[in-house]
């Protein structure tokens, strides 16, 4: 076995950075939008590309892979031992309807880049290292449920369920993974769920405080909690120009009055709140019919559980005080708590950025990651970098090369440390 007091430090120095950077941009290839960004929605052919390529890039240096029941894909780096539990490290490969080039497959190429950096290095860690990529991590992009494939593995949501999400095209996530497992000729089946040792998720902070405070590298305290509901609204379609005001029942305007009601509700003067209404549709969409039918989505986030369960729980009051007449249902589709990361895995980031002499700091985490399921059951934490101007969830979303090389060197270090517990 290594020296492993020197070995981190040596796994550091062999992240390649324009090596890292290539392989986004030969990811971005996969789903690239006309303005920048990119669409690869979750197992679909630029998806199920993007597995196969990692596979094909291990395979030089001898690393295996492995696809679970939910199409979830480990990268393997042996250790001395066989048998003990991996450490993982990975993030998500599928991006918003119209996203960026660096959420979620930047903690995908972090891992990888600094499994083959370990690997340059010669180091011999007594855990495998695994890097992982979770099934649809996008909630709404394509199938309805985010971080679909890491709840799964946590046991957090039933596989049966899961399979059984449909897409807009009633499309089901099993039969989206036949063209997945189609895709990975010779990749080994594995069971769903295992033995983890501990969880690493690199990620571009997408807000703006790394950047405002010129740090490099975001030591994550936790992630925000999230309440998720879908509003559906049913009046009567009617004719434009002859249904008088007094007798409509027009579910844009119930949605436009819960609206209006909701955004006092989440009006928070210190802008700790977040509250969004991603999606509203209307229906029959016609400008000469009244619409009968009204459908919107709220996204509604906290750290603090009591303010989650103190505003959420206001929602569906407040829409059936709203409804003008229409029929109004209230669905809570996703609730999440919040988390916090201490201990082993924060502890060890915080060393290795130190040591690498690297600007870093505590930053709690407003969007969601697959490391809020792993955090149930094994040690995890998070590394951000910044991101041009906070911006995320938008093609123009954008990092620079030098912060994404300083992230997967923590995380190589972060991962020989972790191996060799
Ligand atoms: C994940 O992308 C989220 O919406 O937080
Ligand atoms: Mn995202
Ligand atoms: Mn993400």
């Amino acid at each position: 076995m290594d020296d492993t007091s020197k070995a981190p430090g040596r796994a550091a120095e062999h992240v390649d950075e324009s090596r890292l950077w290539q392989r986004h941009m030969d990811m971005a290839r996969l789903g690239a939008t006309p303005k920048g960004g990119v669409r690869r929605l979750a197992l679909d052919d630029n998806d199920n590309k993007a597995r196969a390529l990692l596979v094909e890039w291990g395979k030089p240096r001898g690393f295996t892979a492995a696809l679970d029941p939910i199409g979830n894909l480990f990268i393997r780096r042996s250790g001395s031992e066989a048998t003990a539990a991996p450490v993982l490290s990975g993030s998500h490969t599928d991006t918003q309807p119209s996203g960026g080039r660096f959420d979620g497959i930047y903690g995908v190429l972090a891992a990888f880049e600094a499994l083959e950096a370990i690997d340059a290095a010669g180091i011999v860690t007594r855990r495998p290292i695994e890097a992982a990529v979770w099934t649809c991590e996008e909630g709404g992009a394509r199938f309805p449920t985010g971080t679909m494939g890491s709840s799964a593995f946590a046991g957090h949501r039933s596989l049966d369920l899961a399979l059984a999400d449909e897409d807009g095209a009633g499309t089901t996530v099993a039969e989206a993974l036949k063209s997945t497992r189609s895709a990975l000729p010779g990749v080994a089946e594995r069971p769903l769920g295992f033995e983890v040792a501990a969880f690493v998720e690199a990620h571009i902070e997408q807000g703006p405080i790394l950047e405002a405070e010129g740090k490099t590298i975001g030591i994550v305290t936790g992630i925000q909690g999230a309440r998720r509901f879908r509003i559906e609204i049913d009046g009567e379609d009617g004719h434009a120009g002859t249904m008088p005001h007094r007798k409509r029942r027009d579910a844009l305007k119930a949605a436009v009055s819960m609206i209006h009601a909701l955004e006092a509700l989440f009006d928070d003067p210190n802008d700790v709140v977040r509250f969004t209404i991603g999606r509203l549709v209307i229906k029959p969409d016609a400008p000469a019919v009244i619409p009968g039918h009204a459908m919107f989505t709220i996204d509604f986030r906290h750290p603090e559980e009591k303010v989650l369960a103190r505003l959420g729980d206001q929602v569906a009051g407040i829409c059936a005080a709203n409804r003008r007449g229409c029929e109004v249902k209230v669905v809570e589709y996703s609730n999440t708590k919040p988390i916090l990361f201490s201990g082993l895995v924060p502890d060890a980031i915080g060393r290795a950025a130190r040591r690498q002499g690297l600007s870093h700091m505590a930053i709690h985490s407003g969007a969601g990651h697959d490391a809020m399921h792993l955090f149930h059951v094994a040690p995890t934490g998070m590394i951000f970098v910044p991101c041009w101007r906070g911006i995320s969830h938008n093609e123009t979303e954008d990092a620079k090369s030098a912060d994404l090389a300083a992230g997967a060197r923590v995380l190589a270090e972060v991962l020989v440390d972790l191996a060799n517990r």
